[in-house]
């Protein structure tokens, strides 16, 4: 039985930075969906565990013990069990879409279903990357703490999305030491039920990504790649998701977003963009093949 997963792209629509803890991560507070496209990787079983990585994002990922997918493989402790995985990469690297971290929870749903063990503990999955927490639990929700407090939100309106990369790797850490603040507001108590795409993008507006600013500061590219999706047409707002160097525009439609991202790739050839659902509307679990 050959297990297949999507790890879906990850899209912090709201991201407030709102502390520091003494260890040095940040507390945010963030309205976190998932796109309908993302990484592929398959299952397979085997005597030993290998990593295999395709795909045109795939060139200089290493596939050492420190990639995700195995680091996710280990955090299962010593099963003596083998799994043949192969990552087919669509996600660029550290662009703030959870590429890394998606990878990370696929292989902890699929390996549990695979070697029939319970999935590693609280702690071993944020150990992973504070983002692997949400990307498991996979459904648009509130993110708070360093992202281990995941709370559910109404379900999101019809939304479609450009996501649009300079392809610059923007690492992390270097974004959130350009912040200038550590202490915005958080979101209000409730996010409110939205009637359509338009609604939600207004309540989206007043609030923000605190990591905006920085991401810009390191990488200059993004305020180009914002100026541009803000520009495209029938655009209901433009934010850089994570920490960069991934942004996104909103749509009310499918053909919206397509037209919009038709026009992005012929203005921008050297940029990774794609047009996207955004939202639940088919989480899959691992479906087993042959
Ligand atoms: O946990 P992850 O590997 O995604 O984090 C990468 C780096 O980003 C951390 O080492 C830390 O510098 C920074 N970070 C942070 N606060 C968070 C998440 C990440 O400061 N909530």
């Amino acid at each position: 039985m050959t297990l297949t997963v999507l790890a879906p792209a990850k899209i912090n629509l709201t991201l407030h930075v709102t502390g520091r803890r003494a260890d040095g991560y940040h507390l945010l507070d963030s309205l976190v969906t998932f796109a309908d496209m993302g990484d592929h990787l398959s299952f397979a079983p085997a005597d030993r565990l290998s990593l295999q990585v395709i795909g045109p994002e795939g060139a200089g990922l290493a596939v050492g013990t420190d990639n995700l997918v195995l680091r996710a493989a280990a955090a299962f402790g010593m099963t003596g069990q083998g799994a043949r995985i192969t990552l087919d990469k669509r996600l660029p690297l550290a662009s703030g879409i959870g590429g890394g971290s998606a990878d990370a929870a696929a292989t902890v749903r699929a390996l549990a279903r695979l070697w029939g063990r319970p999935a590693p503990g609280e702690a071993q999955i944020l150990a992973l990357g504070a983002d692997v927490p949400v990307c498991l639990y996979g459904r648009s929700c509130r993110m708070q703490g360093i992202g281990e407090y995941l709370s559910p939100v109404p379900p999101l309106p019809p939304l479609w999305a450009v996501l649009a990369n300079p392809r610059i790797a923007v690492p992390t850490p270097a974004v959130f030491a350009a912040l200038t603040r550590r202490d915005g507001a958080p979101m209000p108590a409730v996010v409110p039920r939205c009637a359509d795409a338009p609604d939600l993008a207004e309540w989206l507006r007043r609030h923000r990504n605190d990591l905006e600013a920085a991401a810009v500061a390191v990488a200059p590219a993004i305020g180009a790649v914002l100026a541009r999706l803000s520009g495209l047409p029938d655009v209901l707002l433009a934010r850089m998701s994570g920490s960069g160097a991934t942004c996104f525009a909103l749509f009310a439609t499918a053909a919206a977003a397509s037209d919009a991202a038709g026009l992005l790739r012929r203005a921008c050839p050297e940029w990774w963009v794609a047009a996207t659902r955004l939202g639940d509307a088919d989480q899959a679990e691992p479906t087993a093949g042959v």
